[in-house]
Order: structure tokens, then C-alpha cells, then sequence
């Protein structure tokens, strides 16, 4: 990891990219102008998919939700570098991807001071995927294994005291037997297992039921048991392993 500083602005990268790491990476209309520009996606409208020299990117500009919103659209209160949005989900994946936990792999950060407040991007490599486990709900394409299989994923995360601050279902990716999971905004490492892992399971099973309109108390209730089952089993045999 590297960190350049120039002015009010800083640059965060792998460090084989550190020598060419620029301005211009952050910037939607660089890559547009280029053809490189393969993709947005929608929600926020924060997110770009990217032709790079080096592969395939996703570049993220962090946006604020909710109140705040309306107040300032992309500006966040300056609290060092280190507590920045962007650095702090870069940091997070670069400890989790150095032990094969499957997430984005980190290529750069940006952040822009201005005043008391500063505005961040993040760059990852883009995950190939066919679809996401959203998407498999909205098809019914609902078999239990794969329901297990998220489990499984999420149960390694938790093992390795990762948190996540919004496991819904669109962020598990799903390429052929593969699941990623993506966007550690917030995210962090803890060292205990008490409370939080049953908060982000809670989190995706109103995620699911809220995709489906079904209850995983109820119509779903053999597949939410799947997904728990193996989240349970995955988290023993990981912390078991890593105490060895
Ligand atoms: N590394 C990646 N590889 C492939 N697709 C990605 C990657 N990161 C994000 N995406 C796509 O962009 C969307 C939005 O990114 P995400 O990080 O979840 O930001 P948001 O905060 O807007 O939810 C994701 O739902 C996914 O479709
Ligand atoms: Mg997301």
C-alpha cells in the first residue's frame, strides 16, 4: 500500500500501481472518453464499471444516504485520513482478500480534502458474475443449496471477525459455484463473536423477505434453516482451523 499526498489530496494503491496511480482514474468522463466505459450501475448512481489498461474496475464515488443527503450529496466530515470512508473499506479488503476471503480484490483509493470536509472514491477489480443471489429470488431459481452455499460464505466472513454493515442480497455476487461478497463500506474486524453476527444475518433475512414478499419464518423457513445451519457450521470448522 502506498500514499501519496499532494496538496489537499491523497492516493492510496496496490503498491505495483503506485507509480501510475492518478486523478484521472477517479474521473467517470476520463474512462467515457476513452471507450472504456463499460457500465453504470443504478441505484445511487455512484457506481462505474471500467475498461482498464490493468482489467476490468469498478470505481465507486461514496454518496451519502439518507438526511444528509439533501444537505451535502458526496461531503463528509474531515476526521484524519485514516478515518476516511474509502481508505477504511480499502484497508478492510485488503486484509480480507490477502486470507482468500472472496471480495473485491483493492487497486486504489482517492480522497479530496476541502476545508473541513472531504469527498472519497474507492477502485476495485470487478468481480466476474452471471447474477446475484437477489436475482435468483426474483427468478425462484430458489434451490436450498445455494442458500446453504451463502451461508457457508458468510459464516468464513464471520470466522475471520469481519462485519458487515449491510448484508442484503444484492451484495453477494454468484459466479457458476462461486459467492463474493462485496461493498465493506462500514464494514469492520471485531474479536469476539458475541452479538454482531446474528445482527448481519438479521439484516439479510429482512434483506430476503423483503425481495421476495415471502417469510423465512414460513415459506421459506427450510431455506432460512439451510442458510443458518451452514453459517453455524462454517464459523465452528473456521475458528477451529484458524486455532490449530
Ligand atoms: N467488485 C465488483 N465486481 C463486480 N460488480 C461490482 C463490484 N462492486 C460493485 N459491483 C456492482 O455495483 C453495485 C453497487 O456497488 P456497491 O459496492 O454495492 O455500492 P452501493 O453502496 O451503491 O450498494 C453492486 O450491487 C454490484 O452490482
Ligand atoms: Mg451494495
Amino acid at each position: 500500500m502506498q500514499r501519496h499526498k499532494s496538496k489537499n489530496q491523497w492516493f492510496l494503491s496496490h503498491p505495483e500501481l503506485s507509480s501510475i496511480v492518478n486523478e484521472s482514474w477517479f474521473n467517470a468522463d476520463y474512462w467515457a472518453e476513452q471507450g472504456r466505459l463499460l457500465g453504470t450501475y443504478a441505484g445511487r448512481g455512484s457506481v462505474w464499471m471500467i475498461k482498464s489498461a490493468e482489467g476490468k474496475w469498478v470505481l465507486k464515488h461514496y454518496y451519502r444516504g439518507g438526511l444528509y443527503a439533501k444537505i451535502s450529496r458526496d461531503k463528509y466530515f474531515w476526521t484524519g485520513f485514516n478515518q476516511t470512508r474509502a481508505v477504511r473499506e480499502f484497508r478492510l479488503l485488503t486484509h480480507m482478500y490477502d486470507q482468500g476471503l472472496p471480495c473485491p480484490k483493492p487497486v486504489a483509493v482517492q480522497v479530496k480534502k476541502s476545508g473541513l470536509f472531504y469527498t472519497n472514491d474507492l477502485i476495485t477489480e470487478y468481480i466476474r458474475h452471471q447474477t446475484t443471489f437477489a436475482k435468483k429470488l426474483n427468478q425462484n431459481d430458489n434451490e436450498i443449496q445455494l442458500w446453504a452455499q451463502v451461508g457457508t460464505v458468510i459464516g468464513r466472513f464471520h470466522a475471520a471477525g469481519i462485519y458487515h454493515a449491510d448484508l442484503n442480497v444484492h451484495n453477494l455476487l454468484i459466479n457458476n459455484n462461486d459467492i463474493y461478497l462485496i461493498d465493506f463500506d462500514k464494514g469492520d474486524i471485531k474479536n469476539n463473536h458475541t452479538k454482531w453476527p446474528q445482527a448481519n444475518l438479521a439484516r439479510l433475512k429482512r434483506s430476503i423477505e423483503k425481495e421476495t414478499q415471502q417469510s423465512c419464518d414460513q415459506q421459506l423457513k427450510n431455506h432460512w434453516q439451510a442458510l443458518i445451519d451452514s453459517h453455524q457450521s462454517a464459523l465452528k470448522q473456521n475458528l477451529n482451523d484458524s486455532s490449530l
